[in-house]
């Protein structure tokens, strides 16, 4: 007997549902789309009860003439994909025709549009299971979707929906990328009757993310644009001075969709990784232009995936691009740091005439090289060698070519910070002291050189600093008052919306008894009145672990301790690449001494290492003597 059955229209749109609609966010996205689609100038959406109970979309795009009006809610109905090629140059956001029926058939949509022809306009009411009612309505051009009781007929879907505050920021996160990838619309959203984000439409790109990010965010923002035979691309990317703790910030556009390209956020770390400590993303706005026939939309049923032929051309021409416009920025950036070994070779001296032979090598250097890594190393050696003429000078009375190899990994990993053994442990373990230290003076740059009891000390300058802010920090979060600071100015830390949606009494209690007094000051920015001294002149580290705070609802103190204390550690420990004038390393030597543990850098590697005298004399060869 034969046992396949053919679904009914409602069963198979409740199934597509399934894939298309997965929250209220999704709705949102389906809709909004599909005003962009109708070529709207503004869009409005207002929301309540994070869109469970309704969800409102009106545009003024084209709208629809009373045919279509009613076909628009068949499953495969759509105006943008007529035959099998169109599905190789897809333009347009949808192109399945699935987001309406899947919409009908898990809420109550009530529709109204008008396509400004001499017929009016169409009112479609539906309520699942039953016929649709269409009537004449009256209104200006363009389509009005609300849809209520959103999952009303899937209640385990219902269940599964997050707090109305996550699915809030959801649907705000949404908004805010359509927002930036379509700056010539004006787009509102309205939550429970509070407006959280309104763009004006003007076309600027800059202004978008202004009006997204705030003025301050923009403000660091660097053009860029770039174009190989594949591949056209423009947008925005941060100076090196604003990064983030998460990837959150980078966004890209495919010929206008908004889609996530992992090859190309991969690219822009690329470029920022000689600015920007380890886990430390920065903030991107990508739009790539393409021949349609090297994408593939048609891959996912979200649309959020596209395949893209000739990838890795794309993720290099973002690399370099993005490297460019930030060489651009370098005065603003004082101390480049880099994670690999930069080799720079200085010619001879005796090639140069006009007897200054330590500048003009390095500037033959520079003009030679258009490496933008060891550029860069040049310029600090250039801007250092006041501060260290014994060195170069007594290369140049040799006479001969200097190899100089600079190792500058220094920063901590902060993930390999041993939190498991921080707080009260680290301040309860015996204490360790050092031997009494006499700084002679520094090698590489990086070693302190001593004296000391039977023996010669090496003390790894950026593990001392690395250490002593540890436990300075560890013990300004351990004691139950922090200590705080309260700043001429109130701090105004801008966030996205969909971030300060998450800011509530419990975020605020969380980052209160860590020392941040926060207030709401804006929708789109905090006040932060007195924070940790520790994170003095450090805006940034302040920003970050508001950020997290706000992203993990779950966060507890201890994290949130532990967040600060591994983010001022890596802040203190980049600024430890630098001369040290002897009086420096006696307070080094001095604070490194009064850690709990001044052997060990926080990630477990020593800061001093001791030479015996045996040793030295073995080395020698004068034992036995
Ligand atoms: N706001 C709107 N203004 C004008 N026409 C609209 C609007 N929303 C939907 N339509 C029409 O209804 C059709 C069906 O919309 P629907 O979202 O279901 O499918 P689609 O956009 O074609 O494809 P996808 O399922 O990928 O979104 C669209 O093709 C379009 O013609
Ligand atoms: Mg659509």
């Amino acid at each position: 007997m034969s046992k396949i059955n053919l679904m009914n229209a409602e069963l198979a749109n409740r199934i597509a549902a399934g894939e298309v609609i997965d929250r209220p966010a999704s709705v949102v996205k389906e809709l909004v789309e599909n005003s962009i689609d109708a070529k709207s100038k503004r869009i409005q959406i207002s929301i309540s009860e994070a869109g469970k109970k309704e969800i409102r979309v009106a545009d003024d795009g084209t709208g629809m003439d009373r045919v279509d009006a009613e076909l628009c809610f068949l499953r495969h109905a759509s105006s943008k994909l007529k035959s099998i090629y169109d599905l190789r140059r897809i333009t347009t956001m949808g192109f399945r025709g699935e987001a309406l029926p899947s919409i009908a058939s898990i809420s109550n949509v009530e529709m109204t549009t008008y396509d400004g022809g001499n017929a009016p306009g169409t009112k479609v009411t539906i309520v699942p299971g039953s016929e649709p009612i269409i009537e004449d309505s009256l209104q200006r051009k363009g389509t009005i979707f609300t849809v209520r009781n959103l999952f009303f007929n899937t209640p385990a879907r219902l269940k599964y929906l997050k707090s109305d505050m996550t699915e809030n920021a959801a649907i705000t996160e949404i908004v805010e990328q359509i927002s930036l990838g379509y700056p010539e619309i004006s787009f509102s959203l309205t939550i429970d009757g509070r407006e959280v984000l309104k763009t004006s439409g003007h076309g600027n790109l800059l202004e978008a993310i202004s009006e997204v990010y705030g003025i301050e965010s923009a403000k660091k923002m660097i053009s860029i644009e770039g174009e190989n035979g594949f591949f056209k691309i423009i947008g925005f990317i941060c100076e090196p001075s604003v990064s983030y703790a998460n990837r959150y910030h980078q966004l890209s556009f495919i010929n206008k969709r908004p889609v996530t390209i992992i090859k190309a956020n991969a690219a822009f770390n690329a470029a920022y990784k000689d600015y920007l400590p380890p886990n430390r993303y920065p903030f991107t706005i990508l739009f790539v232009e393409v021949d349609y026939s090297l994408i593939d939309i048609n891959v996912h049923p979200s649309k959020k995936e596209v395949r893209i032929s000739h990838e890795e051309k794309l993720a290099s021409l973002i690399e370099d691009t993005a490297k460019k416009a930030l060489f651009k920025t370098r005065p603003e950036y004082a101390t480049p740091v880099f994670k690999k070994v930069v080799e720079v070779q200085i010619p001879s001296a005796s090639k140069n005439v006009d007897n200054k032979p330590q500048q003009m090598s390095l500037n033959d250097v520079l003009k030679e090289n258009s490496n933008i890594e060891i550029l860069q190393h040049v310029e600090e050696i250039n801007s250092k060698k006041e501060e260290i003429p014994s060195l170069i000078l007594n290369d140049i009375e040799k006479n001969e070519a200097v190899e100089e190899k600079v190792e500058t990994d220094f920063f901590p990993e902060k993930e390999e910070i041993n939190v498991e053994k921080s707080f009260e442990e680290i301040i309860n373990e015996p204490k360790t002291t050092l031997p009494e230290l006499f700084p002679i003076g520094q090698v590489l740059k990086t070693y302190i050189v001593c004296d000391g009891e039977d023996g010669m000390y090496l003390i790894d300058q950026h593990a001392a600093a690395e250490r002593i802010n540890y436990e300075k920090a560890v013990r300004q979060f351990n004691s139950l008052a922090v200590e705080t600071t309260i700043p001429l100015m109130p701090l105004i830390v801008e966030l996205p919306s969909s971030l300060m949606l998450r800011y509530d009494r419990k975020h605020q209690e969380m980052l209160k008894s860590s020392g941040f007094i926060t207030e709401e000051f804006t929708t789109s920015s905090l006040r932060v009145e007195e924070f940790p001294t520790v994170l003095k002149d450090d805006e940034d580290g302040v920003r970050d672990i508001i950020i997290s705070v706000l992203k993990d609802e779950k966060m507890e103190l201890s994290e949130l301790k532990h967040l600060a204390i591994a983010t001022v550690a890596c802040k203190a420990s980049i600024k430890a690449n630098m001369f040290l004038t002897l009086e420096n390393m006696k307070t080094l030597i001095q604070e490194l001494n009064k850690c709990h543990n001044p052997a060990n850098c926080p990630h477990g590697r020593p800061t001093v290492i001791k030479l015996s005298k045996y040793e030295i004399e073995k080395l020698f060869k004068r034992t036995g003597f």
